[in-house]
């Protein structure tokens, strides 16, 4: 297959790129891959929504500038983070345009409130922002003649020179990609690729994040020889719901916080005053870590979240999904207090990103939360993360479109590009034994390079982590690549990066906590 350019991942980043490049570039060739379903990627379980300012009389682009710094510790690029906030507002009013809702009171948006933000500025559609968000763009998008999609297809490694037996690793050109029904391999070249694959947050056990958040974009960048930067700044959302549902750990949102909802301990006892005097919205790290200090110290697996003096038609209406999720359970949020624990929610770092998007690898560009581009800092803001993905999906699409201008490869150098190589060979085990390893990869992860990491919990991790490497890396040199050990492969490099640039971090800053150095 052959496209002018190959989008991989379809969350807010991907499909806000293609459709703004399907606009501006009408007879360009736009392929789309995504994992399971169009719909399914971390967008889609956003609740909260898209921190923007639009209420000039409370708040002011100078006032979400310094809440993000504040919140990023001072790591953050003050440039990014400037033209980050400036052209929110625009992406936003784009996203309306293109057949967003968004709650309002009366003709003014309604804004939420979330921990960090010194004002109400979450733009939202009730407690499904992300879910509303990626119908309307798989809509846009599909109105489109110029895009193609791909649904139930994983990456298994981008397209380098590596592949063309050069030495250096100087163009991306395309991507190998795995169906996940018969598990063949498809070469996908493309005079541009962009990586939206999402988060990773099944590194670890306990993750807001679904089940194909398994940083595959990450994995595939960082064997590439792309640059991955910032990837021990991992961020624990305190409030996903104990225990899980199918399997998956169930957010919270922080709005409800921002509604007056508090957290309690085991006893009852409302604990955030004795960590800081922002309480229940303080940043994620303090809440984190204060809730995991209650744990420890009374000896449970979770605390509480108690929004039982909310309202219940601002439940019913502003907060539905909670309501109804949490009653699935068995939990009546009205009456019973919400088990809650941390949770692995995003990372802050990913792979390093100029200011339209392009990594160091000519022809590749990353979006969303795969990518780092500085707004994030040592902590990222609540909701600035749509944002993020709004804004730079439209710069990387401007740039691409430029680049487009001059289509440098030839259709006879595609063709040359080999296809995929490797073993048809099939072992019995292969399928019980990719499970154990993924299940034993995050087990280390939650363990040793969770909220709170030592240095010899991250010494431990290394030597643990590489015994499943060595498993990993039999198991793709003995068999024929699956879906799940392509995954398994990705987790594999994310965790290693995670505790690599760990170990290389000097001190505690924003989500990043080792209490050697405390
Ligand atoms: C939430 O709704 O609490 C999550 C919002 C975010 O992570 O930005």
């Amino acid at each position: 297959m052959h496209a002018d350019v190959l989008v991989i991942g379809t969350g807010i980043a991907g499909l806000s790129y293609a459709v703004r490049l399907g606009q501006l570039e009408p007879k360009a060739t736009i392929i789309m891959i995504s994992k399971r379903d169009l719909l399914e990627s971390n967008t889609k379980y956003a609740q909260g929504g898209i921190a923007v300012v639009s209420n000039f009389i409370n708040d002011s682009y100078e006032n979400h500038v310094n809440d993000t710094m504040l919140a990023g510790e001072n790591s953050s690029d003050r440039e990014v983070v400037d033209f980050v906030v400036r052209e929110g507002p625009a992406r936003v009013q784009e996203l309306i345009d293109w057949g967003a809702q968004f709650d309002r009171k009366g003709v003014d948006l309604h804004l939420g409130k979330e921990g960090g933000h010194s004002a109400k500025r979450i733009v939202h559609h009730k407690d499904q922002s992300g879910l509303h968000i990626q119908h309307s763009l798989i809509a846009k998008a599909r109105s489109l003649a110029n895009i193609v999609f791909l649904e139930n297809h994983s990456l298994v490694d981008l397209i380098t020179d590596h592949h063309l037996e050069k030495d250096k690793q100087k163009r991306c050109y395309g991507a190998y990609v795995i169906s996940k029904k018969d598990e063949e391999i498809i070469k996908i070249t493309a005079q541009i690729t962009v990586l939206s694959t999402g988060g990773a947050g099944q590194v670890y056990a306990h993750t807001t994040n679904p089940q194909a958040a398994t940083g595959d974009g990450l994995g595939a960048a960082y064997r590439a020889r792309v640059h991955v930067e910032n990837l021990h700044f991992v961020q624990f959302h305190p409030t996903a719901l104990f225990p899980k549902i199918n399997n998956n750990t169930f957010l919270i949102s922080e709005a409800l916080r921002g509604a007056g909802a508090i957290l309690r301990n085991n006893k009852g006892i409302a604990f955030m005053s004795l960590y800081d005097k922002r309480l229940d919205l303080a940043p994620r790290d303090i809440v984190s870590r204060a809730i995991h200090a209650e744990m420890l110290k009374n000896n449970v697996a979770h605390v509480y979240l108690d929004a039982t003096m909310l309202p219940l038609e601002i439940l019913h209406q502003e907060f539905p999904t909670i309501y109804e999720s949490c009653l699935s359970v068995g939990i009546d949020v009205t009456k019973d207090f919400i088990p809650v624990l941390p949770a692995a929610h995003y990372i802050c770092g990913g792979i390093d990103v100029d200011h339209q998007g392009q990594s160091n690898l000519s022809g590749l560009y990353a979006i969303g939360e795969c990518s780092h581009t500085g707004l994030h800092g040592a902590n990222r803001l609540a909701s600035n993360s749509l944002l993020e993905a709004l804004v730079f999906a439209a710069r990387a699409a401007k740039s691409s479109a430029k680049q487009l201008e001059n289509r440098s490869l030839s259709a006879s150098f595609f063709n040359a590009i080999p296809e995929w190589r490797g073993t048809e060979a099939i072992s019995n085990e292969r399928t019980t034994h990719i499970s154990s390893l993924r299940f034993k990869l995050q087990s280390i992860m939650s363990q040793h390079v969770g909220i709170i990491k030592s240095v010899s919990s991250l010494q431990l991790a290394e030597k643990e982590l590489h015994e499943v490497f060595i498993a990993t890396k039999a198991l793709y040199q003995q068999n024929k690549l699956t879906p799940q050990l392509t995954t398994l492969r990705n987790l594999v490099s994310v965790a290693y990066l995670m505790i690599k640039q760990s170990q290389k971090y000097p001190e505690n800053r924003g989500v990043y906590y080792n209490k050697d150095y405390a």
